[in-house]
Order: C-alpha cells, then sequence, then structure tokens
C-alpha cells in the first residue's frame, strides 16, 4: 500500500467504500489522506470481533465498541472516524483545527450516503482547554493518525490525548516517523503518562502494512505508578 497522490482515496471497510476528497496541493496537510489512518482502519477491521472469534483474537477486548464514545484529534479528512464508524465505534467526534475543517465537513458528506449519518464535528486546537472541555471528556477511545510532526505541537497533543481518554480508555495510534526532534520528545513524553503497547507488525492488516508504518496502543499509567 502506497500514499497516492491521486484526488480520491478509496477505502473498503468490510462491505462498505468511502471515497475521500483530498487537495494535496493545500498548504494545509489534514486535507490530504495520510496512510497511517488506512493502517489503523484496516487493522480493526481485520480483528474486529464480529468477524474475528475472541478464542483466536488478542483484540476482542479491546476493539469491542459497543456503547463506547470515541474522539479523533487531528483528523484531516476523517478516514479513521470514518472508518471505526463502520466498524461500530458509532459516537464519535471528529476534530481539527479550523483551516481543515472545511475538507473535513465536505469528506463527512461526500460519505454520508456509505454512513448513513452525519458525524459530528468539533474544532480542537491541541492545548485548548476551552475546546478540549466543551467535548465532555472521558472518551473511551481517543484516537489519532499521523499527527506527531512538529516538535512545538508534541507537549499539547500528548495533555489533549491524556485529558480526553478515560482512566480505563485507550488511545489509537496510527504513527509514523516524519520528524527526528518530534518523535524523540513524543516517545520520551508518553512514557510518563501511557503505558504503550506497539502491535506486532504481522498483526496489521496484510494489504494495509508497510516497514514505517505502526499501530500503537496507549492507556494511562496508574497514578502510583507514575510517581
Ligand atoms: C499529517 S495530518 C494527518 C491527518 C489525518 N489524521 C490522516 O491521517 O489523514 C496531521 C493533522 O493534525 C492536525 N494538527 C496539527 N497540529 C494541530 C494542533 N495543534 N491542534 C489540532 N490539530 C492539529 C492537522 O491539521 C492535520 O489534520
Amino acid at each position: 500500500m502506497k500514499f497516492t497522490q491521486s484526488p480520491a482515496i478509496e477505502l473498503c471497510v468490510h462491505d462498505t467504500r468511502l471515497s475521500i476528497q483530498q487537495d494535496n496541493g493545500s498548504m494545509h496537510v489534514g486535507t490530504s489522506v495520510w496512510p497511517c489512518s488506512l493502517v489503523l482502519v484496516k487493522f480493526v477491521e481485520r480483528w474486529h470481533p464480529l468477524r474475528c472469534a475472541a478464542a483466536d483474537n488478542p483484540y476482542a477486548d479491546l476493539l469491542n465498541f459497543t456503547n463506547k464514545r470515541g474522539v479523533e484529534l487531528g483528523a484531516g479528512c476523517g478516514v479513521a472516524s470514518m472508518g471505526l464508524y463502520l466498524l461500530g465505534l458509532h459516537d464519535v467526534v471528529v476534530t481539527d483545527i479550523a483551516p481543515v475543517m472545511p475538507a473535513l465537513k465536505h469528506n463527512l458528506k461526500r460519505n454520508k450516503p456509505a454512513l448513513k449519518k452525519s458525524l459530528k464535528t468539533a474544532q480542537l486546537y491541541w492545548g485548548n482547554e476551552e475546546q478540549t472541555n466543551s467535548l465532555k471528556p472521558p472518551f473511551d477511545f481517543v484516537i489519532a493518525a499521523d499527527v506527531v510532526y512538529l516538535e512545538e505541537t508534541v507537549a499539547p497533543l500528548i495533555r489533549a490525548m491524556e485529558r480526553l481518554v478515560a482512566d480505563d480508555g485507550v488511545v489509537l495510534l496510527g504513527y509514523q516517523l516524519r520528524s527526528p526532534e518530534a518523535h524523540e520528545l513524543f516517545w520520551a513524553m508518553c512514557g510518563d503518562v501511557f503505558e504503550v503497547e506497539k502491535i506486532p507488525h504481522e498483526h496489521l492488516h496484510p494489504e494495509y502494512a508497510y516497514e514505517e508504518a505502526d499501530v500503537y496502543i496507549f492507556r494511562k499509567k496508574r497514578k502510583e505508578a507514575i510517581s
């Protein structure tokens, strides 16, 4: 699977085809679809509890979305949220910064016939406490794909993840190294707040896996474990 410059990206989730229009010429990175988001969705699809029986499925509990709430950070065109919605995460808020909202809303509307619902959107700049509070945390799932690329946004991003995820919730992260400085800082800071589990590459979807892309699960460290 390769990153594609084509104006529309198609992603099949079970039997439903999503079609996401991207604008690679825009100055905002969120108007393109980044492949980690596809890797994340297809990982979840592969181990979806309704498709893969619990006895053979190490992720059956993790990926049980029944009655769970989710929020996506830096959603861009919204493909991760749309995919997870189709996989049962029906209460999901899709967030990004104001300049990306038109592309996000356009793509949610474009896929409304497939989704049969308008997904909720909200502006969220990481570090903006008022916007964070207005989302009414905690969430069972915080979703993020390809959001670690600027050193100065690492601390607010981790703070947003920590503020939004429930004590017993998880962060589902699609990750690719984009900047060595941001990478180093991100993993150093994450270790203070979260227990980090890396999904083995062989557990990713075979057609949606490439060497540089990873999926991680974060769980909040228990308070006594931090001090
Ligand atoms: C590389 S794009 C990934 C987009 C999408 N998750 C995907 O995988 O296709 C990074 C996203 O993070 C968002 N972002 C960057 N800095 C942010 C900030 N400080 N607060 C909120 N979102 C931010 C960008 O607007 C963009 O949509």
